[in-house]
């Protein structure tokens, strides 16, 4: 069974007349209320951007260790930038289980175990806003793949494009002004993630000696997913509590989830859904051997979050005297500080 999560065609946002969007803004803001997620295609960010994106994620992470550790994820710092191999992450702290805190502090602590006794099976390579004091990048040298830099700084603020379109659709979507959220989006505090999910024994996954990512919910506003044709990501279905539903890869298309901050600023409005990544389908041009190796996989993640100052105060248009306000106001700085560094 995969999953239902509804298809949508965002040209007709982009491109559409007051009504048109509306529309649409409605039909994305549904498919999160119901799903956490939905699949756009005919998106504004071209095919052969995207390709080009996993040309160079791949050429990075295909060079050895050795090379790749020249671009090292800082150890023992709040700085989550460059690469990392294993995942020193514990992305399983934040493993959401049904009625999930999603309070500031000790989120889902309940689900800490016993994901996080096996590491993730990826390694990941973070990049953000080159204006980003707090968070400075950390390139590999400029001979190891000719042109990464620049493509990559320049694929951020593509993407932050996009997510500002998206941010005016969420908001027309829950009834808010369309510009609602831009005053507290400067684009500068989202993250560009590379994953590359080796090549891995299928028995290993389905043995849980091994996992590519253990179920966790995001924690920004939302996500915007890329992912190539190897299969094996898998949401929470929204109906049956810890049941995981394939979301099978469509070329062009890219999925958008809700993370846990817009949740909460959404007073739950919107959903932000478990996933994980799990074993692809084991078919025949995806595995190979005895041991039935499966390929490797290659996603690219766009965490998306508002200013640091902003403060995260349920939306006005999400609560009433039936349904008030559940979650104290924070500042993004306080939430973030509070979900620390796991991300997929
Ligand atoms: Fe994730």
């Amino acid at each position: 069974m995969s999953s239902k999560i509804p298809v949508i065609d965002f040209s007709l946002f982009t491109d559409g007349d007051a009504a048109g969007r509306r529309a649409v803004a409605k039909s994305i803001t549904a498919a999160f209320a119901a799903h956490g997620f939905v699949r756009l295609i005919n998106h504004p960010v071209s095919s052969s951007t995207v390709s080009q994106a996993f040309r160079q994620s791949k050429l990075f992470f295909d060079l050895p260790i050795s090379s790749k550790s020249r671009a090292p994820n800082p150890p023992d710092s709040k700085v989550n930038r460059g690469f990392s191999y294993p995942s020193p992450e514990k992305v399983s702290n934040l493993a959401a289980t049904a009625n999930g805190s999603n309070g500031v502090n000790g989120a889902d602590e309940s689900s800490k175990e016993p994901a996080q006794r096996v590491p993730d099976a990826k390694e990941t390579y973070d990049i953000g806003s080159e204006h980003n004091a707090e968070q400075p990048n950390v390139w590999p040298p400029p001979n190891l793949v000719p042109g990464f830099r620049g493509f990559m700084t320049g694929f951020y603020w593509t993407l932050a494009g996009f997510s500002r379109e998206l941010l005016r659709a969420l908001a027309l979507g829950i009834n808010l002004e369309e510009d609602h959220f831009l005053e507290f989006y400067s684009a500068q505090d989202n993250q560009l993630r590379l994953l590359h999910y080796p090549e891995i024994e299928a028995a290993k996954l389905e043995e849980g000696r091994a996992v590519r990512v253990a179920a966790h919910r995001d924690w920004s506003a939302f996500t915007i997913l890329f992912q190539d044709d190897c299969g094996g990501f898998e949401i929470e279905s929204p109906t049956e509590p810890g049941k995981f539903v394939p979301v099978e890869p469509i070329e062009d298309s890219c999925l958008v989830n809700i993370g846990d901050l817009m949740a909460r600023w959404s007073n739950d409005t919107l959903m932000s859904t478990s996933h994980r990544v799990g074993i692809p389908p084991l078919l025949q041009n995806r595995c190979a051997g005895d041991k039935r190796t499966t390929q490797s996989r290659h996603s690219i993640g766009y965490f998306v979050s508002p200013m640091p100052d902003t403060v995260i105060k349920c939306l006005p248009t999400c609560y009433d005297a039936e349904h008030p306000a559940k979650y104290a106001p924070v500042t993004q700085r306080e939430y973030n500080v509070s979900k620390a560094s796991m991300q997929c």
